[in-house]
């Protein structure tokens, strides 16, 4: 399809969508009290049910969930309104409440926000498929109903903090009609590995899971970057929708078809490229993301003000108070510099590589630092160091300053606290997949807005700058 009937076509979809979104209705199937709690409650939570219980045994209140289905345990199948189900709501709003309690609280509130939309059109080599960014819409049974299409099953790829933090979520997609079966994988990096994938992999198959059915992935970037990698794989290629929860993921992680587990020799070491079919954007889940993970997210945006446009700098919030509106045009923008730089280079051989700013350094302090440093505070540090190697290499100034000054401003780190050694970084830098010897292929920002690709530079070249900007001051 040419994109701008694809363009017409989406546009639509979204006309029928807000027209349709709210009309929410629980599905016709529904016993009646499911819907007379739904009406009662609508924001009450999806049920989950306890890890490896046998389902089709008698269920708390005596009713079968589904016949002679047994699953992993942390994997859990239910469908919304069964009895078993609505056994189990107290302790899942118990986790849910303690969930919002370590979240960080409802900043000082700076802008009335009124619900707002934007749609970016990615096209990464042969395919296209909808960013939009829609305030709410996570939570709308119709914004599912059409992502759902006509897959019989959808396996929900989420973390259980995170599910407790969207039952919003999670129930819209049960009331598609679709069969919901909730893959509860660790929270965090302990995700993406070699066995939490094999664990998937055995839900599926125990689901009979097929390829026109729909992985939906829940969370922040470890989710996206796992469920892609299990959907790109799984029957050699499943149906894909990225519901990004985090900063991160929104602009970046669900952006762009990279997916990625750790091995024990490095992060992101075994991946593949697979597109999702669309990005179902919703910056309200911002509201409840700790200001860590929000600050962490801003390194991306961050880098890409500096790679590509330039406006970006001039836009940074404050991360401790509410500026929803700035948080949606930093999205917005973040996610068409990436659509740009990647429509021609889907597999990182050209323009894409610009994106790797910070992070080849970043990556290895990241890792070195045994991750105790979020991904976008080991980026943050990358940027300040490829700022000073692009003095020292290019002669020209103030790089390091401007690049520090940016990441003061939102309250990321600009200097190693964690102990990393020159050594570590640069023997891990070393093995980075990014890193192709004699080729150009560490990103320089010589000016913002602007990117270029350098060689790998010379050790005591790599260590002066590292003395210079990076090593712990003595104190
Ligand atoms: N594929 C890519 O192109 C790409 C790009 C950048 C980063 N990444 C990967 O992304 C990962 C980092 O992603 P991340 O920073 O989102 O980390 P994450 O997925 O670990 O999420 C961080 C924490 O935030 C919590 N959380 C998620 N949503 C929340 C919400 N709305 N409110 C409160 N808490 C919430 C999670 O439970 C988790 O504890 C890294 O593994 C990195 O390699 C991938």
């Amino acid at each position: 399809m040419a994109p701008d009937q694809f363009h017409d076509l989406f546009k639509a979809w979204q006309k029928r969508l807000r027209r349709g979104s709210h009309r929410v209705r629980p599905p016709s199937h529904a016993p009646a009290a499911f819907v007379t709690a739904h009406a009662a409650c609508p924001s009450s939570p999806p049920a989950i049910c306890s890890p490896g219980r046998r389902v089709g045994a008698p269920s708390a209140a005596g009713r079968r969930i589904a016949p002679r289905t047994v699953l992993p345990a942390g994997v859990h199948w239910d469908r919304h309104g069964s009895a078993a189900q609505r056994a189990c709501e107290p302790a899942v709003r118990r986790l849910a409440g303690s969930q919002r309690a370590v979240a960080r609280k409802a900043p000082e509130v700076e802008e009335a926000v009124p619900p707002a939309s934007a749609t970016v059109v990615i096209r990464a080599g042969s395919a296209t498929y909808p960013f939009t960014l829609a305030s709410g819409q996570l939570g709308r049974i119709g914004t599912w109903r059409e992502a759902v299409g006509n897959a019989r099953t959808v396996a929900v790829i989420t973390s259980r903090p995170v599910a407790a933090l969207f039952p919003g979520a999670l129930r819209a997609i049960a009331e598609t009609g679709a069969r919901r079966v909730v893959l509860e994988i660790p929270d965090g990096e302990d995700a993406k590995t070699l066995q939490v994938v094999g664990r998937c992999y055995q839900a599926l198959a125990q689901a009979r899971f097929t390829r026109s059915d729909l992985v939906v992935a829940l969370g922040g970037g470890t989710v996206t970057d796992l469920a892609g990698f299990i959907a790109s794989t799984w029957k050699r290629g499943a149906r894909l929708v990225h519901a990004p929860t985090t900063l991160l993921a929104l602009v970046d992680a669900a952006v762009g078809g990279k997916t990625g587990i750790n091995l024990p020799s490095g992060k992101n070491l075994a991946g593949t490229f697979y597109q999702p079919e669309r990005v179902l954007a919703d910056d309200t889940v911002l509201t409840s993301l700790p200001v860590r993970e929000l600050r962490s997210g801003l390194a991306e945006v961050i880098k890409c003000g500096f790679i590509a446009d330039p406006a970006i700098l001039d836009l940074l919030p404050d991360p401790a108070r509410a500026q929803a509106q700035r948080y949606l045009r930093l999205i917005e923008l973040s996610v068409r510099a990436k659509a740009q730089l990647l429509a021609d280079d889907v597999t990182d051989r050209g323009l894409r590589r610009h994106l790797n700013y910070g992070h080849t350094a970043g990556q290895a302090i990241e890792t070195a630092s045994g991750f105790t440093l979020r991904h976008g505070e080991a980026v943050a540090l990358g940027m300040v160091y490829a700022a000073r190697l692009c003095e020292l290499l290019t002669g020209v100034r103030g790089v390091t300053a401007d690049t520090q000054d940016a990441l003061h401003r939102v309250g990321l780190p600009t200097r190693l606290q964690a102990a990393v050694s020159f050594e570590q970084m640069w023997d891990l830098m070393q093995q980075d997949k990014k890193v192709s010897p004699g080729r150009p292929s560490f990103v320089l920002s010589p000016r913002r807005g602007t990117a270029t690709l350098a060689c790998m530079p010379q050790r005591e070249i790599a260590r002066a700058a590292f003395d210079d900007v990076l090593r712990p001051e003595r104190r």
